[in-house]
Order: C-alpha cells, then sequence, then structure tokens
C-alpha cells in the first residue's frame, strides 16, 4: 500500500469496506497507515475540518485539552490545529496509525484504545472530544459515545462527524435524542455535512453538551 494515486487509493477505501471483521479492520488501518494521508488528500476529505470548525464555533476557548477519539494518522489533529486548539491527545485502536499520528508532532498522549469498550483515560477529564471517522457499518457503533462520556467534564462539548450511511445504521439520532430525554446531554445541534464528495459520500455531523 504505497502508491497515493486516485483510482489507487479509491480501490483501498473500497476494499476497507470489504473487511469481515473488526480485527480485520483494525489490521487493514494497520496497512494502510503510510498511505491514507495521501489517499484521503487525494479524495478530498473535508470532514475533519467541518469537525473542528463547529467545535470551533461552540467553544471560546484554544487551550484546554481535547480528546481526539479514533485519531487515525492526525488528520483529525491537524484540522483542530488548524482552529487554534492548543492541547489535544488522540486515541486509536491501530497502533500503525497511531505510529503516523505521532510522527505529525500535534498531540500531548497518544494511546492505543479499542472504543467499542469503556475507557479509563488517565488525562480525562476533557473540556471537549472530538469523533471524526470512526463508526463503522458493522463493528463500532454508538456505544463509543457511552465509554467516552464519562472522560468529558461537565459541560463539555462533544462533536461527532461520520457518513451518512454509518449515521442511519447505527441510529445515531434515535441515540442522541435518548441520551436528551434522559437528561444526559443538552444543547444538541445536527446538520448534513460534506464528507468525502469524490465517492458520493455525505456526512452528518452532531454536538452537544454533557449536563
Ligand atoms: C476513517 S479513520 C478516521 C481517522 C481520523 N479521525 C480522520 O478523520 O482521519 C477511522 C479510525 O478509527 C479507528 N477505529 C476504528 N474502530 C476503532 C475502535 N474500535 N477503537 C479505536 N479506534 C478505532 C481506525 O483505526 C481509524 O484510525
Amino acid at each position: 500500500m504505497t502508491q497515493p494515486d486516485a483510482p489507487g487509493a479509491e480501490q483501498r477505501l473500497k476494499a476497507l469496506f470489504q473487511v469481515g471483521s473488526d480485527q480485520e479492520n483494525r489490521t487493514y488501518y494497520d496497512q494502510w497507515a503510510g498511505c491514507y494521508d495521501a489517499d484521503l488528500t487525494a479524495l478530498s476529505y473535508p470532514a475533519p475540518q467541518q469537525a473542528a470548525r463547529m467545535l470551533a464555533g461552540l467553544v471560546d476557548w484554544r487551550d484546554r485539552p481535547v480528546l481526539d477519539a479514533g485519531c487515525g494518522t492526525g488528520l483529525s489533529g491537524q484540522a483542530l490545529r488548524n482552529e487554534g486548539f492548543q492541547v489535544m491527545d488522540g486515541l486509536d485502536y491501530s497502533q500503525g496509525m497511531l505510529d503516523q499520528a505521532a510522527n505529525k508532532g500535534l498531540y500531548r498522549h497518544l494511546a492505543l484504545a479499542d472504543l467499542s469498550q469503556p475507557q479509563s483515560l488517565a488525562q480525562a477529564p476533557y473540556a471537549a472530544i472530538v469523533t471524526v471517522g470512526t463508526l463503522t457499518y458493522d463493528f463500532l457503533g454508538v456505544e463509543l459515545v457511552d465509554h467516552l462520556m464519562p472522560a468529558l467534564e461537565p459541560d463539555g462539548t462533544f462533536v461527532l462527524c461520520t457518513n451518512a450511511r454509518a449515521w442511519g445504521l447505527r441510529s445515531v439520532e434515535d441515540y442522541l435524542g435518548t441520551l436528551v430525554q434522559q437528561g444526559q446531554i443538552t444543547g444538541l445541534v445536527m446538520r448534513a455535512c460534506e464528507y468525502l464528495p469524490a465517492e458520493h459520500a455525505s456526512g452528518m455531523m452532531a454536538a452537544w453538551r454533557k449536563c
């Protein structure tokens, strides 16, 4: 996986959606890591910047800690930095992706973590948590929100951005509506966004505050 050309990038993206298990998904990201940035750049991937901009529009600080959950190679961290955020930690379950993120020198801490499991994070609580592109059709669903909410400080802001298909398959809107009804979150906003326009994949974003 070394050719950062657009047709190759498209093939590698398609192959990602063919993986048959969560372990294969993780291995796939390990192997893709070296050309992930070049591929996503070739395809155009505005989702990280849109999520970072959404957070920037919701908070009046830039110097408090932000967790980038499922940070991958750090495209989402770079987007946060572009919006002025200074202190970022990253989590991912692919060591290959984390190694690429480490090379960027953007993150305060990086850690290997499986978001399908409850998290106990040494650097918590965070003023904000951002997760971009982490929900999968088959393996990782909205339980990641349950697993991360304890790491968010009260009144902290959570931003989730995913492709619209995963949003629908994972019933994100219903799930967040339930959290509002239960009084766990407030200030919920949801809107469509660009995700991978070259692949005709639209996205959805949501943001909320922890009660
Ligand atoms: C499409 S990439 C997005 C990476 C980065 N946020 C971005 O926008 O470029 C999805 C990332 O989620 C990670 N991921 C998928 N399932 C995960 C899980 N259960 N726990 C932790 N990370 C996971 C993958 O390893 C991969 O780095």
